[in-house]
């Protein structure tokens, strides 16, 4: 297989879970502005919460989340008594009780919480919020930990879509990676979900981790397409020793060198394909899943979660480094624990970050969207929805004229088309359009 158009992409391209990216939100967003943008949000149109729980059981070496490791209960607690009020102090800025469409619980793991402190974080959201009937209530989970009390509490408040962290099922890349977690263990979680009417079921999958080999990989996927998920996504790991120190363990066994990475991609995605619709850069879906439609109807869009059939204009975000998008823009929450519980105390909204937007930032993001959800767009026509000319992009295009000679992109008119083959080009064809980005961080280098 010729690998070598896989060359010309560049890793540190953002993967666009939004526009503009966290790196350039800035501390002069505060807790005030965001007040004032929680008390425009219209009751009548539906928005979506996220829920982020920083706890797990144990730190898998890979891990890039922002998640804790803590001896006994008591952090967990006190976290659940400043979530609870973190919603009291949104609640205050609220007109009405806003109709929510999309909650989602994210981490770390939220089943480090017990049944009993779902329960209550659950009973506090339905008070401040309406979740519509057929809302996606969704849950990221470990499925080392998980036990019937939970999924009978889960289903009991309406949850109907579990992500489940799988990564791989091999038994020595799982020793190396510190997530010791065999087929049986992931077969007995997918079990008491679907016992308790929870079908919807996510598997994570990474490539790039030590040890990985062709054979792994093939047989991990077939271990996934015997618990037959509804959706896989399939992410590149992302090692960042400098931000979080663990991941430095894993150089002990050697990390998978560029081509040997592009390889474990490219083979993983064909392995995949046998079974699923892939969808956007890093997600496959079953033929009929809500994410496969919404992809054929281009009615895909694109969130911190990554791809969704959300369409809410507004998030609001709970938890430390949870970050919530409105229209008037990006407000992100204290990532430290400690800071973000100080915060809580103090009847403080937490904001530590965010960026308001600009008429420029919104038509950006527009483009950034499609390209990331589509693989393509018309430039020219979204421009007109914003009352501007596609002439402004045409350094963008300028830009793209290399990725067009190497059939990474085709260019008619304003229009851009990716082609199906080379869909992991879609960061890469974005970054153009991203008016933040320096000029060597667009530049070719390195690879998936
Ligand atoms: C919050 S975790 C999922 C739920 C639960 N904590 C678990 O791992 O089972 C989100 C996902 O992020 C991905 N992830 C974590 N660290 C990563 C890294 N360094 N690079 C790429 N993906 C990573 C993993 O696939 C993981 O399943
Ligand atoms: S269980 Fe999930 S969030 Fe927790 S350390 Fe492992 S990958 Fe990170």
């Amino acid at each position: 297989m010729d690998h070598s158009w896989l060359t010309l992409l560049d890793a540190r391209v953002p993967r666009y879970t939004s526009y503009p990216t966290a790196p350039h939100f800035h501390p002069r967003i505060g807790s005030a502005l965001f007040e004032n943008w929680l008390k425009a949000i219209d009751p009548r149109q539906p928005i979506s919460l996220y829920v982020h729980v920083p706890f797990c059981h144990q730190l898998c070496w890979y891990c890039g989340c922002n998640t804790h490791i803590v001896k006994g209960e008591r952090p967990v607690e006190l976290f659940l008594k400043n979530v609870l009020k973190e919603i009291g102090l949104v609640q205050r800025h609220l007109s009405g009780r806003p109709k929510v469409s999309h909650l989602h619980f994210g981490g770390g793991s939220p089943n480090r919480l017990t049944a009993d402190q779902f329960d209550q974080i659950m009973q506090r959201l339905h008070q401040a919020f309406e979740l519509v009937e057929g809302a996606e209530i969704a849950l990221e989970i470990d499925p080392r930990h998980l036990d019937t009390a939970q999924t009978q509490t889960y289903a009991r408040w309406g949850v109907n879509r579990a992500s489940l962290g799988v990564q791989d099922f091999d038994p020595d890349v799982q020793k190396a990676m510190n997530r010791i977690q065999p087929f049986d263990t992931v077969a007995r979680a997918v079990g008491l979900l679907r016992e308790a009417g929870i079908t919807a079921i996510n598997f994570d999958l990474l490539y790039g981790l030590p040890l990985q080999t062709i054979d792994s990989i093939h047989a991990t996927i077939a271990q996934t397409a015997l618990l037959s998920p509804d959706r896989v996504a399939l992410f590149g790991y992302a090692h960042v020793p400098w931000l979080k120190k663990q991941q430095k363990t894993l150089e002990r066994f050697g990390l998978p060198s560029a081509t040997q990475r592009a390889e474990l991609a490219l083979y993983a995605r064909s392995e995949l394909e046998k079974h699923y619709q892939p969808i956007g850069i890093d997600h496959f879906a079953k033929a009929g899943d809500s994410l496969a439609v919404a992809a054929k109807n281009n009615q895909l869009h694109r969130n911190f979660q990554g791809y969704t059939v959300d369409e809410a204009k507004t998030l609001i975000a709970f938890g430390p480094s949870g970050i919530s998008s409105t229209p008037q823009g990006f407000a992100q929450k204290e990532p430290e624990l400690a800071a973000w519980n100080h915060c809580i105390e103090a009847d403080q909204l937490a904001i530590r970050r965010g960026i308001a937007l600009e008429p420029a930032d919104r038509l950006r993001s527009d483009i950034i969207e499609q390209i990331m959800c589509h693989l393509g767009v018309d430039v020219e026509a979204v421009a007109k929805q914003h009352g501007e000319t596609p002439e402004l992009f045409l350094p963008c295009f300028d830009h793209l004229a290399p990725f067009a000679a190497q059939g990474l992109v085709t260019i008619e008119g304003w229009r851009l088309t990716i082609p199906e083959q080379r869909r992991l080009a879609a960061r890469s064809i974005a970054a153009a359009f991203d008016a933040y980005l320096q000029p060597e961080e667009t530049r070719h280098s390195a690879a998936v």
